[in-house]
């Protein structure tokens, strides 16, 4: 229901008040009693705000329409009851009801507004009989006030919906401007990124040519000193050692740098899946790892780059193995899933490892994020990568009584 503001004067004030004012000056002109209801009338139209403000809405709207019933009611009476010439002051409470009630509030208030006025018919009929045009004439001057609140409400709520769906409009559109402007940053930071990772990439190439002659030299430098002092000889092995972690970084930070450029077709997954497995068990084959593999049947194909999906699960593998140092169990499942309206395979990678703490969870996905002592952290940032160059998407979810779970899921189309 719409509420009554306070002490500013509406445009519907000033028309009531004029209304009040014609009313006034029609004869009787110097009848005090009518221009004291008539200036109660208009002041109360003016000040209910200041008067009603601090009581609730819904008490406030019975309270005002019921003032301007009681003021009406008592101009009617005062000036010639049922024939008074003023009764169109009725008008006052049905018009209020209908900007402030809905239909059947309005429907209410208008009937007592005629009550109230045919209830003048009881006293005249002491001294007259009604006549059937007399009560036609009052049966139209009530039907009058139905059409006039009806169409008033009508209009109110029409008026009123379109409000709010501005208002939602508005909303909606500052929301949007909201994410552009959220995009626009993100773009401007990746292009930021891109800019340093072109960057890096040049330096890790151009390290690569110096570290190869440190490395050679070191392992020469090394022979020649092999019959010498032994300490000289492990302080250059120290140069060959550190000299061959340095160039497997730079080797491993190019090939993350470098562009991706995914030669897709249609194949199943299983396949691809069982490689990157075969090639971590290999390379750990003294880890007690029970593997557990579900397939649901009828999987599609999916559209993927062999080779650098075979990647993804290789990172996956390798991670879930080295989480479970002591032995235990990984699992992969496989399922068919329609996601954003695309049908594709969801693979689960789960483990029973140490599982990742929530503070890790939203930087294992970064670069160079690793809380191993001999990692780089690049393996889930490439992982990523890689599943969003195929339009599909990689999910963590962790338990912490469970290890980590991953859930990649590789489009079909
Ligand atoms: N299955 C897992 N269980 C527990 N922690 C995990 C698991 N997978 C990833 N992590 C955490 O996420 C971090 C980042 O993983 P990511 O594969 O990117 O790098 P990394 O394994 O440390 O190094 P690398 O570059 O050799 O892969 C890990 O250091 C580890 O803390
Ligand atoms: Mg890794």
């Amino acid at each position: 229901m719409a509420e009554r503001r306070g002490t500013p004067i509406t445009r519907i004030d000033v028309m009531w008040l004029l209304f009040v004012f014609l009313l006034a000056i029609l004869p009787p002109l110097y009848e005090w009693h009518k221009q004291l209801i008539l200036a109660g009338i208009g002041l109360f139209q003016i000040f209910e705000g200041n008067i009603l403000g601090r009581l609730s809405p819904r008490r406030r709207n019975f309270l005002s329409i019921l003032v301007k019933m009681a003021l009406s009611t008592l101009l009617v009476w005062h000036s010639g009851m049922i024939f008074s010439d003023y009764y169109p002051i009725y008008y006052l409470p049905v018009v209020s009801t209908a900007i402030l009630y809905g239909v059947v509030g309005t429907l209410l208030w208008t009937l007592a507004a005629c009550a109230s006025y045919c209830a003048f018919v009881i006293p005249a009929l002491r001294h007259y009989t009604l006549s059937t045009g007399g009560a036609s004439d009052l049966a139209m001057r009530c039907l009058f006030f139905f059409i006039v609140g009806i169409i008033v409400n009508r209009f109110v709520i029409e008026s009123r919906d379109q409000a709010r769906r501005r208002e939602q409009l508005a909303a909606r559109l500052l929301e949007t401007n909201r994410q552009l402007e959220q995009a626009q940053a993100d773009a401007r930071r990746s292009e930021r990124l891109a800019a340093l990772g072109q960057l890096s990439a040049g330096l890790a190439h151009e390290i690569r040519n110096p570290l190869g002659v440190i490395r050679g030299s070191a392992e020469m430098l090394n022979q020649k000193l092999h019959s010498a002092d032994p300490i000289t000889s492990e302080l250059a092995g120290y140069i060959s050692n550190e000299v061959e972690r340095l160039n497997r970084l730079v080797a491993r930070f190019l090939d993350f740098a470098r562009p991706l450029q995914p030669k897709v077709q249609h194949q199943p997954l299983r396949p691809i899946v069982e490689l990157a497995l075969k090639s971590v068990q290999e390379q750990q084959s003294d880890a007690k790892v029970q593997v557990e593999w579900q397939e649901s049947p009828n999987l599609p194909l999916v559209l993927v780059d062999s080779e650098l999906i075979e990647r993804v699960f290789t990172n996956l593998f390798s991670n879930a193995y080295e989480a479970m140092p002591e032995g235990g169990t990984l699992r992969v499942k496989m399922k068919p899933v329609v996601s954003d309206g695309r049908g594709g395979v969801e693979i689960e990678v789960s483990d029973t490892g140490s599982g990742i703490p929530a503070e890790d969870q939203e930087h294992i996905f970064n670069p160079f994020f690793t809380t191993k002592k001999s990692g780089m952290g690049l393996g889930l940032s490439m992982v990523s990568r890689i599943v969003d160059d195929h339009r599909g998407r990689i999910r963590l979810e962790t338990k912490p009584e469970t290890g980590a779970c991953f859930r990649v899921f590789l489009p079909g189309e």
